[in-house]
């Protein structure tokens, strides 16, 4: 590299890094925390903005394709910047009594891709599949998927525009030409600029402001962390509601109306066709079919990076983007030290080589550290058993959703105050038409009788009164807990913007603020000196998978 050349970069760099640190001045960092415990109070007990669902006829909606062009068109990523999946559904679903599938084979996958739009001189080819939806009760409607097709691109570079076309051109039957980035390759000093939080989103029209927002702070990459469409809200007739179990005790099975997933596809893919979006499953992703089938629906229309990341799973999976290695882990399946998530957790942590990727950051649906009263100490038993071990490799940062409303934690480790633990982040705010969390466990008369607080599809119960610190002997405390740093019932998202490998910016965005005008903030700063990763796998073998 010529000398000016090598000089001008430079410049760019610390200019980069001014430009930075002058847009991050006075915003308070976790080394001057641990904080006291903020609660913004609420202005009114039943605010909960426009949580009403979108209708089938609103035009966001609505299918605009016709035979089998592709619509729903996603992009997501694989476990490393040179790779991504294109998904997209072609023809149309069925509901009703009398369903016939379609036949995934009748329709090729194919992703057309290049660097520049007019010239699409690459092709990969993939799968496609469908699933049923089938409750086989009387009166009960049965639902059939139009073809979902997956298509893996590798060989990208990265940090580069990539032009695609996906569909199968011998019918045919292309869609438009969209585009995405890939990430940075991973090295502790290359990150995606911003990467987008958001969870328990449905498709109401608070999830359209949300959404709406997100797209404004440009992000690189959007996580989602769990609770998507709500179609559980749904008889399999249409007929939807903001509490299912208050308006419809006496049905046969928890139904779901699976067009409000492809409601959501399509609502959707003006961003995810060209904003690469992951997914883990949240409790509405369950969808239980007759002899016991689970997340049929969540499964089939989203791609994963299960194979290359060694999980074989669609529940749990890691992927880096830039220096950041991210784990998405399944709480509605066995995490037992026994099972196979636990296995590939332990194996996959040892993996992590934090000289190239020093941000380690943990993903899955129910939190650990919420004080609010919905859901409270509701994952107390994935704590107990995993908790330690996300410690002991100094997981930096932890995203949840699960509880509509918005906390960040100090860092914490077994509910105490500790500088080596994570910063919890609960943002389940995105905008669904289920309640507002407005209430704390702590508030006068709010803590919940412990016996109603695990989850029945979690399993067990491990959520005993305190043993130590302020709320010995209690179930729940008498004020804000000492871990909950800010927390606040608002709708909303987050951005998460990285610049070196050690610290980061959170912000978190209200639906009812004006853009550049954020909710709460905090930068998060890294000490690998001070907490260094324990790895005893590492000494022993360079590469481990448990599978
Ligand atoms: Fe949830």
């Amino acid at each position: 590299m010529a000398p000016f050349v090598a000089l001008f970069l430079l410049l760019l760099f610390v200019g980069d890094l001014a430009l930075c640190n002058a847009r991050w001045e006075g915003i308070p960092t976790t080394l001057d925390g641990p904080f006291e415990p903020v609660t913004v109070p609420i202005p009114d007990e039943g605010f909960r903005g426009h949580a009403v669902d979108l209708p089938p006829s609103d035009p966001r909606v609505r299918r605009k394709v016709e035979g089998f062009m592709p619509e729903q068109v996603s992009v997501s990523l694989s476990a490393e910047y040179d790779s991504v999946w294109v998904s997209w559904v072609t023809g149309e679903f069925q509901i009703g009594d009398d369903i016939k599938p379609l036949d995934p084979k009748t329709v090729s996958s194919v992703v057309r891709y290049g660097r520049v739009s007019h010239l699409l001189k690459h092709e990969a080819t993939g799968d496609s599949l469908i699933y049923n939806q089938l409750y086989p009760f009387e009166g009960l409607q049965n639902y059939t998927s139009g073809i979902i097709h997956h298509v893996r691109l590798t060989g990208l570079k990265p940090g580069k525009l990539y032009y695609y076309q996906c569909g199968d051109p011998s019918i045919p039957a292309m869609s438009d030409i969209h585009v995405f980035r890939t990430m940075p390759i991973s090295g502790p000093q290359r990150y995606p600029s911003r990467i987008a939080v958001v969870g328990d989103l449905g498709l109401t029209y608070n999830s359209t402001s949300t959404v709406d927002h997100l797209r404004i702070n440009k992000p690189d990459l959007i996580l989602l962390v769990g609770d998507a469409t709500y179609a559980n809200l749904y008889l399999t007739n249409g007929t939807g509601t903001d509490c299912y179990s208050c308006s419809f005790s006496q049905t046969p099975i928890h139904e779901t109306y699976q067009p409000r997933w492809d409601y959501w596809g399509r609502f959707m893919e003006p961003l995810v066709s060209e904003i690469p979006m992951m997914v883990v499953e949240g409790n509405h992703e369950l969808e239980l079919q007759a002899e016991n089938i689970t997340f049929a629906s969540y499964s089939a229309r989203f791609a994963f990076p299960a194979e290359e990341s060694r999980s074989f799973s669609t529940f749990y999976y890691s992927f880096n983007a830039g220096g950041i290695h991210f784990i998405m882990l399944g709480a509605y399946i066995s995490y037992n030290k026994s099972d196979d998530q636990y296995k590939w957790l332990e194996g996959d942590l040892a993996n992590v080589d934090r000289s190239v990727t020093p941000w380690l950051v943990a993903i899955w649906h129910p939190p650990w550290y919420s004080t609010y009263k919905a859901h409270y100490r509701e994952a107390e038993c994935m704590r107990v058993e995993m908790e330690g071990l996300l410690y002991s490799y100094r997981v930096d940062l932890v995203f949840n959703g699960h509880v509509h409303a918005y906390e960040r934690s100090n860092r914490v480790y077994n509910y105490s105050l500790d500088p080596c633990g994570p910063v919890y982040i609960t943002v389940g705010d995105g905008g669904n038409r289920e309640k507002m969390a407005i209430h704390h466990a702590d508030d006068p008369g709010k803590c919940p009788d412990p016996l109603t607080t695990p989850d029945e599809i979690m399993g067990g119960f491990c959520a005993f009164n305190f043993t130590t610190g302020a709320a010995a002997g209690k179930f729940c405390w008498d004020r804000q807990p000492d871990y909950s740093a800010y927390r606040e019932s608002s709708f909303g998202h987050g951005i998460l913007e990285v610049a070196n490998e050690t610290h980061a910016l959170w912000t978190w965005h209200r639906n009812q603020d004006m853009y550049n005008s954020p909710g709460d903030q905090i930068i998060i700063v890294r000490q690998p000196d001070k907490c260094p990763v324990n790895n005893p796998r590492k000494s022993s073998s360079r590469r481990i998978y448990s599978i």
